[in-house]
């Protein structure tokens, strides 16, 4: 009776490859960067850091993504930190930096098809040489670039299939034909060139109207498109990405959000492709963009992580497709709202997903949605061609979110609103599951790091600590005997070609931003004669693209022997300052507290001054930096939280 109903009340939709199919599926994926997403989950003890990889990567069990694109560590600020260079200075090389490499073996090792791509959104400062621009020598771009790619084959075997120009910042023809170039020159031809990363224009009527550019693009990546393209992108040929989207708050909307753009990026807009940033929200949560990623976990010391609904989301497509599949042309919008699109493997498979999201329901952080409606109604799906011998199709739903298996189903449907289902002939998907993590915890009141690691750390970074500006890492003082062997040490020495803008000061902020009185104490060793500067501050209250404005209390020595007490990281605010003899390539201790109003320090145990008297900020993160881009080294950090 309900399906004599159905097909009688029910609009029509016809499933046909009759008259041929539509474009090549290319994937879904997430973005770890730009910058600094997956910052906190490197730090995650086993089993959780591996669960969480397993909902993001592992095949039929969570988000099973085919796709990870990830930051080409610049060294400078990206939006939620910055993240290191394999090149800080022109004459250096190092593979092992950062946690993207890592990031991407473990994705691989999920998942052995996965499509790995690779950006820039910043340079460091030698790249431009001297200029905050990477294309007045584009032949040092190029070649810093590739040997990104090549280092990802050499040091950790990883191929990478794409790589992008300049994230949502002018590209140059130039810079892209010689990037071509210079890729089939170093044998990697298979890398593919994604550009440019930001609007549709001006890439596509350049790309039209240049052959040789034409050839040297592959995809032409959008960034938020609001599911729609522009006809020049269509005349250009070329395989359409949203190859960066989503960026909205991962609740229940967030999920929303994220299954319209999914199914009507191609629907609309023809894309075969959408990467989501970010791919795990593993970032302070008083950064910028907070939860904005297809999971979250952003507590390493207590374990806890939340798979959010994009997770499930994503699965109702990747599971039960795979890159290479192709669109079907019958794919389009229900009457009544909502979209549905087809899938093939053109061997008998066939996936179909819907999504009847309402405004409300879906609205992402960006372009605005303009309104629509969608009801609860009757669909009736008819499967011809070649899929009308289809007997039997696995159907997955969602409803508020709960990704849940029935049993087969015929192929009439009442589809009622903010719903997602599969009709698959896939039959392996799985919601797949882990115990509960531990509950939710704060940063502890008492943290130590001696920044000791023996032989080779398995990261550059210290656990906890998120740059802001700059970069900190475990550093080995080869010729030291005393007790700071092993420190932890600022090395980005030149302002970077930056995305935003950097402070002038480095800082790397941790902790709790909840945190308002507290003691932080740090062995410091400052490195540039004359010229050096060091802070550990507290109540440090904003990082991400906003760092130049971040305010605290900041205890900064100098190596001109001098100290000072600021209310605000560019120094702007002196609350106190005066003599403290500290100079270069000597290490001191200093220690900062700040209670109520009040705020004193000490030099190597000695009082430098007692109770500075200070309004705001009432609370933030701790920090350490620099006064400078220089070098600089830390040792022997210590929190004592006190309210
Ligand atoms: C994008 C940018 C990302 C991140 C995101 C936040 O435009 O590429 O790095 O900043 O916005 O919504």
């Amino acid at each position: 009776i309900f399906l004599c109903i159905s097909i009688c009340l029910g609009e029509d939709y016809d499933l046909d490859d009759k008259t041929g199919l539509g474009r090549s599926f290319d994937g879904i994926g997430g973005l770890s960067g730009g910058g600094a997403t997956s910052r906190l989950l490197v730090n995650y003890a086993e089993p959780y850091r591996s669960q969480i990889l397993d909902y993001l990567f592992k095949p039929t069990f969570g988000a099973s993504l085919q796709i990870l694109k990830v930051e080409i560590g610049g060294d400078a600020q990206t939006t939620d930190g910055t993240e290191p260079s394999h090149m800080h200075y022109e004459d250096d090389e190092n593979y092992f930096r950062g946690y993207e490499w890592w990031l991407m073996k473990e994705a691989k090792k999920r998942n052995p098809n996965i499509t790995l791509i690779g950006l820039p959104w910043a340079f460091p400062g030698w790249v431009g040489n001297g200029e905050n621009w990477p294309y007045s020598f584009p032949d040092i771009t190029a070649s810093y670039v590739v040997s990104w790619i090549l280092g990802a084959k050499q040091y950790h075997d990883l191929d990478i299939d794409y790589v992008g120009i300049w994230n949502e910042r002018s590209f140059n023809s130039k810079y892209i034909k010689l990037l071509r170039y210079t890729l089939d020159k170093s044998g990697l031809e298979r890398v593919k060139i994604i550009a440019s990363d930001n609007l549709w224009e001006p890439i596509s009527s350049v790309v039209i109207a240049d052959k040789e550019l034409q050839d040297a693009v592959e995809i032409l990546g959008v960034h938020y498109p609001g599911t729609n393209t522009v006809p020049e992108a269509l005349k250009t040929g070329k395989k359409l990405w949203s190859s960066e989207d989503y960026s909205t708050f991962n609740d229940n909307v967030g999920g929303g959000c994220w299954a319209r753009i999914l199914n009507q990026n191609y629907v609309n807009g023809k894309m075969t492709a959408t990467i989501s940033w970010n791919l795990v929200s593993s970032y302070y949560e008083d950064l910028p963009f907070e939860r904005d990623g297809l999971m979250t976990a952003k507590e390493p010391w207590s374990g806890n992580y939340v798979v959010e609904s994009p997770i499930w989301i994503t699965a109702h497509t990747t599971q039960f497709t795979e890159p290479g599949w192709t669109y079907l042309q019958t794919v389009g919008h229900f009457t009544h709202g909502g979209s549905y699109v087809a899938l093939t493997d053109e061997r008998g498979n066939l996936t179909i997903i819907t999504e009847t999201m309402t405004h409300d329901h879906s609205v992402c952080i960006r372009p605005p949605l303009p309104s629509y409606d969608v009801t609860a109604q009757n669909v009736t799906f008819h499967l011809k061609g070649t899929f009308a011998s289809i007997s039997e199709l696995q159907v997955w739903h969602s409803k508020r979110l709960h990704f849940i298996l029935r049993c087969p189903w015929s192929f009439s449907i009442e589809l009622d609103v903010d719903e997602v289902y599969t009709f698959t002939t896939v039959r392996n998907g799985q919601r797949g599951s882990y115990p509960d993590p531990p509950p939710s915890a704060p940063f502890p009141k008492s943290y130590k790091d001696d920044f000791d690691v023996s032989g080779n750390p398995y990261f550059s970074e210290a656990p906890n600590f998120a740059d802001q500006t700059g970069v900190f890492e475990y550093f080995t003082n080869q010729t030291d005997p005393g007790p700071h062997v092993s420190t932890l040490r600022q090395v980005v020495t030149q302002r970077p070609v930056t995305w935003v803008a950097d402070a002038d000061q480095t800082i790397s902020v941790i902790g709790d931003y909840q945190w308002q009185d507290l003691m932080v104490s740090c062995d410091i060793y400052m490195e540039s004669v004359h010229t050096g500067g060091v802070f550990i501050a507290v109540r440090v209250n904003k990082g991400g693209g906003v760092v130049r404005s971040t305010r605290g209390v900041f205890l900064w020595v100098y190596a001109d022997g001098t100290y000072k007490v600021t209310n605000d990281l560019n120094g702007m605010t002196v609350l106190a300052e005066g003599m403290s003899g500290t100079r270069a390539r000597v290490w001191y201790t200093l220690t900062l507290t700040v209670k109520g109003n009040y705020a004193s320090a000490d030099l190597d145990g000695y009082p430098l001054w007692k109770n500075a008297v200070l309004w705001e900020p009432r609370h933030g993160w701790a920090a350490m930096g620099t006064s400078s881009f220089e070098l600089a080294q830390f040792d022997n950090f210590a929190i004592e939280a006190l309210a």
